[in-house]
């Protein structure tokens, strides 16, 4: 389906991606995990034409598709669903769902609408509202919906977990592996590596734009640097706080806050039982 080849990106002088390679099969979930500023996002703006790679190609179904245009790569079935969620938000719940149409001529338009709401039975319940009134979770259902309002043989998605509660990021992740069997192919960008290798088929490491280690979605979770690095896991930390925003994460540490993951301290449906004290992920 796709495949990058020595890929490098750059901003300026700075080199973004450094030789990326990369292949997502038809029917696939692969995820590609990094840290803040690793090159996910430039990786997926390269791949749907936002930005140009300076080196390398793009394939998608064995077509090279670098100098093409983001709008005729939209044509040719690749979707992209932005980080943060970004939904028009003065704009209503359906109009946004028609937006991601907005290419398409032929009559099936509000048979998917219809069909996005079967799917999203809250979108249909706030249809009429302006996206902005809408919860995180509900956001992230919009832009994924509209995403999927192009039909696309390849949905890409940048972060889709980002701040939401881990009872809303398991939805999210149903969803994605909803989405699969109905026959998209996917692409998912994460820092939370736990939830995408939860769902992935295979995965990606990437750190400083390079691609480190790649494997099944199992091989990479038995890895012991990722499970270090992504997982958190065998470091003893201190439950610092957890954020009051979001709810999700618990920043650790033992006097700065150096990281965040997702709060450990929370009983079955997702409360917060405690913080403070030391624990070991
Ligand atoms: N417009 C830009 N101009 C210059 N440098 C940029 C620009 N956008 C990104 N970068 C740099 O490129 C690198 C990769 O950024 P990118 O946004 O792809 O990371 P990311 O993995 O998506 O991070 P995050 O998890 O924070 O979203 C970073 O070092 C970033 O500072
Ligand atoms: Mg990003």
């Amino acid at each position: 389906m796709l495949r990058l080849s020595d890929i490098s990106t750059y901003y300026g002088q700075i080199r973004a991606l450094d030789l990326v390679n990369l292949v997502v099969e038809p029917g696939e979930i692969v995820a590609i995990i990094g840290a803040n500023g690793a090159g996910k996002t430039t990786l997926l703006n390269t791949v749907c034409g936002i930005l140009n790679a300076r080196h390398g190609e793009v394939y998608l179904e064995g077509k090279p598709i670098s100098d093409l245009s983001a709008e005729a790569i939209v044509r040719l079935g690749v979707s992209h669903v932005p980080e943060r969620r970004q939904v028009f938000s003065t704009m209503s719940v359906i109009d946004n769902l028609l937006l991601g149409a907005y290419h398409r001529r032929d009559g099936a338009v509000r048979q998917d609408v219809e069909q996005m709401f079967e799917f999203f039975p809250i979108l249909q319940k706030r249809q009429k509202q302006a996206a902005g009134t809408l919860s995180g979770g509900e956001q992230q259902m919009l832009a994924i919906a509209r995403g999927m309002m192009s039909r696309p043989k390849l949905l890409m998605l940048d972060e889709p977990s980002v701040g939401l509660a881990p009872l809303m990021v398991r939805e999210i992740m149903r969803i994605i592996a909803d989405l699969r069997a109905r026959g998209t192919t996917i692409l998912l960008i994460e820092q939370n590596a736990k939830a995408a290798l939860g769902v992935a088929d295979r995965g990606y490491v990437l750190e400083t734009g390079r691609i480190v280690l790649e494997g099944t979605a199992k091989e990479l979770m038995a890895d012991e640097g990722v499970q270090k690095a992504y997982l958190g896991k065998g470091n003893k930390v201190q439950l610092a706080r957890c954020r009051a925003d979001t709810d999700t994460y618990a920043c650790i540490d033992d006097e700065s806050i150096k990281s965040c993951v997702m709060c450990p301290a929370r009983n079955g449906n997702g409360s917060v039982l405690t913080s403070g004290g030391a624990l070991v992920l």
